[in-house]
């Protein structure tokens, strides 16, 4: 059977940016979408450019910086924000405009005040609305997860109907489980054959730490698009991580039968950018990119991977872009090793006069020490941010 390729729609700058202290500036924006163009994704979700002018104009510079990746921008089902979405992308080479109403009974009730039918209502309006303006359109049925399945069926047909591309069935609150989320992505598409025309997009979150883990199921189940985030940041508990995502169906091909159009050697580079803009460190044991994710501590595992890496490594620490060569400073290494550190690292953005600043205070601490290690450089980098005004 052929390989199925997967789309990735990152949100990092979108739902990934609503998680608290994850804010980003402009500036930090456009070097993440650029990054995120450079290892490939499919979709960036840029923002949401009704929740402030800020949001709308960061949506647009974004547009301008990448040429290859399709732009997302969210709305709700209203003309105010799909007016807004539509500002957003003007300068985007590939638009897409997201369209997003709940369809679970607490949401319906306690959230937008609406019946089914209204909701249903909206759905067609809305979609063909935005379909007026751009041809690519996403819908999301908000809390999927939790709503009836006939309902939501109609819902379907009546955005596909309208328009819509791509529908996604997302499980907001992250409540369900592998096996659930399958049967439910199954018996929709049986009920709604015109799924089968458009892409089916999943978006977990990461609430009971199955994020990842249903995004999987949706797979097997046919979803073709998965939306995630760099590091599983997001909303509470977060995204499904897209790195985790990505190397799952590299290293599991055998049995998943899918892939990405991912480079995964630029997997620990955007993981260390993001960390550095936002300043929330990834925890060491964190699948794929932690800093314990390829180190052995035990005697018996350092034996076996001295033996044969395979033993207790089932992915290279190079195809996520690991620098393994061991390229430990010390105070005879010259600028251009540094500066390739600095790259690795992911900053790559210091102007001349900071990096001759950090490259002199490096020589300095490579002095007193024998071995300069990333933590230290990390460190370093940071105090000079810290003491030059941005
Ligand atoms: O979690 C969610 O349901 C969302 C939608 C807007 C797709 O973020
Ligand atoms: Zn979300």
């Amino acid at each position: 059977m052929m390989e199925k390729i997967i789309k990735i729609f990152d949100t990092t700058l979108r739902d990934g940016e609503q998680s608290p202290g994850c804010s980003m500036n402009l500036k930090e924006k456009i070097e993440m979408a650029q990054q995120l163009e450079r290892m490939n994704v499919d979709i960036i979700e840029a923002g949401f450019a009704a929740a402030s002018p800020g949001d709308l104009h960061s949506i647009q510079e974004v547009s301008k910086s990448v040429r290859s990746c399709t732009v997302a921008s969210l709305a709700r089902a209203h003309r105010g924000d799909i007016d807004k979405a539509w500002e957003s992308l003007k300068y985007a080479v590939h638009p897409r405009i997201h369209v997003f109403i709940a369809t679970s009974p607490l949401h319906m009730e306690y959230k937008l005040k609406m019946t089914e039918e209204e909701v249903v209502k909206a759905t067609g309006e809305m979609v063909a609305y935005a379909k007026s303006k751009c041809e690519d359109i996403e819908f999301s049925a908000e809390d999927a997860t939790r709503s009836n399945i006939d309902f939501i069926v109609r819902v379907f047909d009546t955005a596909i109907k309208a328009g819509a591309t791509t529908i996604n069935i997302p499980d907001t609150v992250g409540y369900t489980t592998p096996d659930e989320y399958y049967s439910f992505i199954t018996a929709i598409i049986e009920k709604c054959p015109a799924l089968k025309t458009v892409d089916i997009s999943v978006h977990c979150h990461n609430d009971l730490g199955l994020g990842v883990a249903n995004s999987i199921a949706a797979i097997k189940a046919g979803a073709s698009q998965i939306e995630c985030t760099v590091n599983g940041i997001g909303e509470r508990a977060g995204n499904a991580a897209l790195e985790e995502i990505v190397m799952a169906l590299k290293v599991r091909k055998d049995i998943l039968n899918a892939d990405t159009k991912i480079d995964t050697k630029q997997i620990f580079r955007t993981s260390r950018l993001l960390s550095r803009i936002t300043g929330i460190k990834v925890q060491p044991n964190k699948a794929v990119v932690g800093d314990n994710a390829f180190s052995h501590e035990s005697g018996i595992h350092q034996h076996g991977v001295l033996n044969n890496r395979e033993t207790y490594e089932i992915m290279t620490p190079e195809s996520i872009g690991l620098d393994t060569n061991k390229l430990v400073l010390g105070k005879h290494s010259g600028r251009h090793a540094f500066n390739e550190k600095l790259i690795h690292l992911g900053y790559d953005d210091l102007s001349q006069e900071e990096l001759d600043e950090v490259f002199k205070k490096f020589k300095e601490l490579a002095d007193k020490k024998k071995d300069v290690y990333d933590k230290d450089i990390d460190a370093l980098v940071l105090k000079q941010k810290m003491d030059v005004p941005q």
